[in-house]
């Protein structure tokens, strides 16, 4: 028994591009835990695809170890690995169904070429169209049903030989927002029910904030960041993460705000004797919605006010960011920020650009 369901050491994939080598994966370490639903998030050119292709072995990688669910692929010679990697199943973002055969015929595929008897199939594959809710669609051609269902046709086809790891490449990058929510929806109830390992790749925030729970953020081939997605979202390091983020909570804040914070910052800077900052706090889970602000109030005999603020949930837990503007008595205004954050907030003093623009940066206090 092995601690993880997927083992990436060292992985380094390079292609011969038409103007010379273009190194896609430059030295990936995963480790992805069986049950999970690990997600893997990056921009378009990042490395996400050749990602998945390696952890399937359709590509080699050209340097490091894929070891799935106990076995090391490149080791493996053709049948072995024909073998192994029937426990690993794939959907894809523009479905690559075949379009010449039904409902039906697509998801019996992958059991034909496994060599499995007609009857057999059958006991197979009409469980796998309920599970997907397309038992009253299986005679249908792919052209006859929407993106949605046909997404649903490429999650049961991947799951025809019952595979531990299921590979999902953008597979609802080309679906509306609803229908993504659906597809992510089955996912995390196939994830459940038969306690399948998901490796999510995307390049949408959202999807992995439905669904994951840990990520790993790629950018030019390197993960540069990677944990609980709560743990991200609330506390991103790398630029690449900040601006996925923003893509789901502004980090910037709007101009009006900026303008009342700068003309508060400007009439404390002529009060002695007491200091005025901007912080941005940001909160996760359930210890949110206790009463801590009012408490480090009264505490500190400081002022804070909220001058924006967004709440949202990741996985049914808060998480959410505000920015205070705080004034006080210096040592009392370190104090109250050191008990935000022994309270698990995590505390950022936000500082006016010094050129003066309109942007505000944020410095670590
Ligand atoms: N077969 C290939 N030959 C040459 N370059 C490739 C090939 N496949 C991908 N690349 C390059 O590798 C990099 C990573 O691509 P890819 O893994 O598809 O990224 P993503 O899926 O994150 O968009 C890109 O620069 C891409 O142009
Ligand atoms: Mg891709």
């Amino acid at each position: 028994m092995c601690i993880f369901m997927i083992e990436l050491k060292g992985i380094f994939q390079t292609y011969k591009g038409q103007a010379g080598p273009v190194e896609a994966l430059r030295g990936v370490d995963l480790h992805i835990h069986p049950g999970e639903i690990f997600g893997v998030i990056g921009r378009s050119g990042a490395g996400k695809s050749s990602l998945v292709r390696v952890i399937n072995l359709l590509n080699r990688p050209t340097a490091g170890q894929v070891i799935v669910a106990g076995r090391e692929l490149a080791s493996l010679g053709g049948d072995e690995l024909r073998v192994a990697r029937r426990d690993i199943g794939i959907i894809f973002q523009h479905f690559n169904l075949l379009s010449s055969r039904t409902v039906y015929g697509n998801v019996a595929l992958p059991l034909e070429i496994a060599g499995m008897t007609a009857a057999d199939i059958k006991t197979r594959v009409d469980p796998l169209l309920d599970l997907v809710g397309l038992a009253g669609l299986r005679d249908r051609y792919p052209a006859e049903i929407s993106g949605g269902q046909k997404q649903r046709v490429g999650i049961a086809r991947a799951l025809a030989n019952r595979p531990k790891v299921l590979l999902s490449d953008e597979a609802t990058s080309a679906l509306d927002p609803e229908t993504t929510r659906s597809i992510l929806g089955l996912l995390k109830q196939i994830n459940k029910e038969f306690g399948l390992t998901v490796v999510l790749i995307t390049h949408q925030m959202q999807v992995i904030k439905q669904v994951a729970d840990r990520v790993a953020v790629i950018d030019a081939g390197r993960i540069v960041e990677s944990g609980p997605v709560i743990d991200v979202f609330t506390r991103p390091q790398h630029p690449t993460t900040r601006s996925l983020i923003a893509e789901i909570v502004p980090q910037d804040l709007p101009e009006s705000v900026l303008a009342r914070i700068r003309t508060l910052m400007g009439a404390k800077r002529e009060e002695p004797g007491h200091h005025a900052q901007l912080l941005r706090l940001a909160f996760a889970g359930g210890d949110s919605d206790r009463p801590l602000l009012s408490d480090v109030i009264r505490r500190f005999g400081i002022d804070l006010s909220i001058v924006h603020g967004q709440v949202d949930e990741i996985q049914g837990q808060p998480f959410g960011t505000l920015a205070v503007f705080a004034r006080g008595a210096r040592e009392q205004l370190s104090a109250a920020v050191a008990q935000m954050r022994a309270a698990g907030v995590h505390v950022e003093e936000v500082v006016e650009d010094v050129a003066g623009d309109s942007s505000l940066e944020v410095a670590h206090v």
